[in-house]
């Protein structure tokens, strides 16, 4: 695991933009999954910026992303695959039905998962997932306690999320209780990782994930070992770090070498 500080959301956005997009020009069929939350937004608009000035076409890719409420339907407003649309498929040149979400109003979620593990598989896998982390530490929708081999699946939601979700609902009763979502086991699968972290409120979730012990209650810190995976944060994700000196010029000699 190598983490990378910058001193701005932005600066880490297109660092981490710059990977993805060298993942694309290296296999213009590549296979990308993808994440939702207000953290990777400034990175898409990066990969929309590259995708205009015809540095990068997304027209050969392929994406999975991590999870979608249950219940709510794609053109929900708060649905993932409307905020997939809205902040990345409709501002670069994908081909929107090489983009994969996972249904949230699948009548049998069990056949939805398998299925949607099973296209993973025939696509080759995914080349690099794009992360980011909820405060308790969770990636995509794997909560505390969630196996750290868990597979894609249907998951209940934490008090803790349902209130960090609450702010994008009108009600707090509408605010979904339960997620399909890609388990650890399935995103460990990803030949590379870029996890975004911003703010003071990541910290203590970067702080477990990256110098915690691997535990299911932080499930980023599965993380510690893959074998490619790359934090992008800003300083105020990044205070609790205890070598946080040494990860900030060692992530950036990592990342030339690389
Ligand atoms: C949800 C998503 C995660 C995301 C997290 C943080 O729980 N399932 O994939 O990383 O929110 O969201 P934000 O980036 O808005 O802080």
């Amino acid at each position: 695991m190598e983490v990378i500080i910058c001193k701005t959301k932005d600066e880490a956005s297109r660092l981490a933009a710059d990977m993805v997009a060298a993942c694309v020009k290296k296999n213009p069929k590549c296979v990308l999954g993808l994440a939702t939350g207000s953290t990777p937004i400034g990175m898409y608009k990066c990969l929309a910026e590259d995708v205009k000035a015809r540095k990068i076409s997304f027209k050969g890719v392929r994406s999975w992303n991590l999870d979608e409420y249950w219940g709510l339907a794609g053109t929900h407003d708060q649905s993932y695959r409307y905020f997939m649309d809205k902040n990345l498929f409709e501002l670069i040149d994908i081909d929107r039905k090489n983009t994969h979400v996972l249904n949230g109003l699948a009548k049998d979620w069990k056949r939805e998962v398998k299925a949607y593990e099973a296209a993973i598989k025939r696509a080759g896998g995914i080349d690099l997932q794009v992360l980011g982390i909820g405060s308790d530490g969770h990636i995509a929708f794997n909560e505390p306690g969630s196996s750290l081999a868990s597979r894609t699946r249907l998951v209940s939601l934490t008090p803790q999320t349902i209130k960090d979700n609450a702010r994008f609902f009108k009600k707090a009763a509408d605010v979904p209780k339960y997620a399909l979502s890609m388990g650890v086991g399935t995103i460990m699968e990803a030949r590379t990782i870029v996890l975004l972290a911003f703010g003071a409120n990541k910290a203590d979730a970067v702080k477990g994930a990256v110098e915690g012990g691997i535990s299911q209650f932080c499930t980023a810190s599965a993380l510690q070992m893959h074998k490619d995976a790359w934090f992008f944060c800003d300083e105020a994700a990044a205070a609790k770090l205890k070598l946080k000196k040494y990860y900030a010029w060692r992530g950036l000699e990592e990342l030339a070498r690389r």
